[in-house]
């Protein structure tokens, strides 16, 4: 242990359990499955999950110039401004009305971060790093697979009122966890989204990642009045308010978001293996990375949302080794995004899908 009292990291921290691969292998079944029906339904591949995109933005990610020596690692080893492109989504794998409360996403694609890469595969020089406006996740691979095949498989076929009804007695719940400290599984938390603005929400990496010689977990919090006004401010009156909401306010103004992490101290408080525990941030606090700033711009149109909903794929394992995932849940995404990605983007192109520029955003 260092004596900044940060865990150091090594790959004997991961401990993947032994029918691990078995359980990710239904997994990946399990979701080319609703792929195969969504396509059906929609007559149009869309994500298996956070199907619904609800903006696309281009920006700037600066890291900062004053990190203490523990968080110069990785990407944010040296001061430098990168090119990025943001899509905001709604989670799911349909695309529903945003009436019904769900969990937001924010995925960002940082371009032209050097160094190796955690996939041999990956021929980019991009570093995806994907966010959701809640802490903590299913805790591991097993605990995903039921929910994959009981809520993510059935949802597509659940009416939108059985959601929306879902949601509402997941919010009583939620409150009454809050007030009395019993905890709730994850899955409740995430259908009891409370539908607040998507702009003023703080997102998490709710898994953990190798963050140079440490461990961490990440979060982009709204860092500028232009949307921290809008914490806590409800988004969910119409079928497109979430989407609506971005496109109106990008109109004019200019948003701040600073990126954060979160260092992992010791495996038992701050477990890399089980992703439902949020690690407490009065052990180990979140510290600044950088700055994230999106100017004005039109945040929607045809052009944009056929090239970031239809053609980019944002994947946790596009990414330096340094910055490799961890843990079961982490481990699981290796193969379930490319699979969904691959099968959305069939037939295979031969274009390359990562962008190297970031004049290849549309305008
Ligand atoms: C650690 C917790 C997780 C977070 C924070 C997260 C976040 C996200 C986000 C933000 C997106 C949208 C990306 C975009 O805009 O293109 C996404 C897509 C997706 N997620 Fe996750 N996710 C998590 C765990 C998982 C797990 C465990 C699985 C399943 C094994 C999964 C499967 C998918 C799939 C299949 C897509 C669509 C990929 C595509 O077609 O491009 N996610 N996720």
């Amino acid at each position: 242990m260092p004596r900044n009292g940060y865990l150091r990291y090594e790959p004997s921290i991961e401990q993947p359990r032994p029918d691990e691969a078995k359980t990710i292998e239904a997994i990946v079944a399990s979701i080319e499955r609703t792929n195969v029906s969504s396509l059906a339904k929609h007559h149009r591949a869309i994500r298996q999950q956070h199907a619904k995109g609800q903006g696309f933005l281009r920006g700037e990610l600066t890291v900062y110039d004053d990190l203490p020596n523990h968080l110069r690692q990785g990407m944010f080893a040296t001061p430098r401004t990168y090119p990025i492109i943001v899509r905001l989504s709604t989670a799911l794998g349909d695309i529903r009305s945003d009436r019904i409360r769900l969990p937001r996403g924010m995925a960002i694609k940082v371009i032209g971060v050097s160094g190796p890469k955690a996939l041999p595969a990956d021929n980019s020089t991009n570093q995806d790093i994907l966010l959701v406006n809640h802490k903590s996740y299913f805790s591991d691979a097993a605990a995903y697979l039921s929910a994959q095949r009981i809520v993510f498989e059935l949802e597509p076929r659940v009416p939108d009122f059985l959601l929306r009804l879902s949601g509402l007695l997941a919010r009583g719940l939620v409150k009454l966890s809050n007030c009395t400290g019993i905890p709730i599984p994850m899955i409740l938390n995430a259908i009891g989204d409370s539908g607040n603005n998507i702009l003023g929400e703080s997102f998490y990496s709710e898994g953990a990642i190798r963050f140079g010689d440490y461990v961490a977990k990440l979060c982009a919090a709204p860092n500028s009045e232009s949307v921290l006004k809008f914490r806590g401010q409800p988004s969910f009156r119409d079928d497109s308010s979430v989407l609506n909401a971005v496109v109106e306010f990008f109109k004019k103004n200019s948003a701040e978001y600073e990126l954060r992490a979160q260092l992992c101290t010791d495996l038992q408080r701050t477990p890399v293996e089980d992703a439902s525990i949020d690690w407490p941030e009065e052990i180990t606090p979140y510290q600044p990375l950088a700055r994230i700033t999106l100017p004005p711009q039109a945040a929607d149109g045809p052009a944009r949302r056929a090239y970031a909903d239809d053609r980019l794929s944002f994947d946790p394992w596009r990414c330096l080794a340094d910055h490799q995932p961890l843990g079961s849940i982490m481990r699981l995404r290796k193969e379930a995004y490319r699979k969904s990605s691959d099968f959305r983007r069939k037939p295979p192109t031969t274009e390359p899908t990562e962008p190297q520029h970031i004049s290849e955003f549309p305008d």
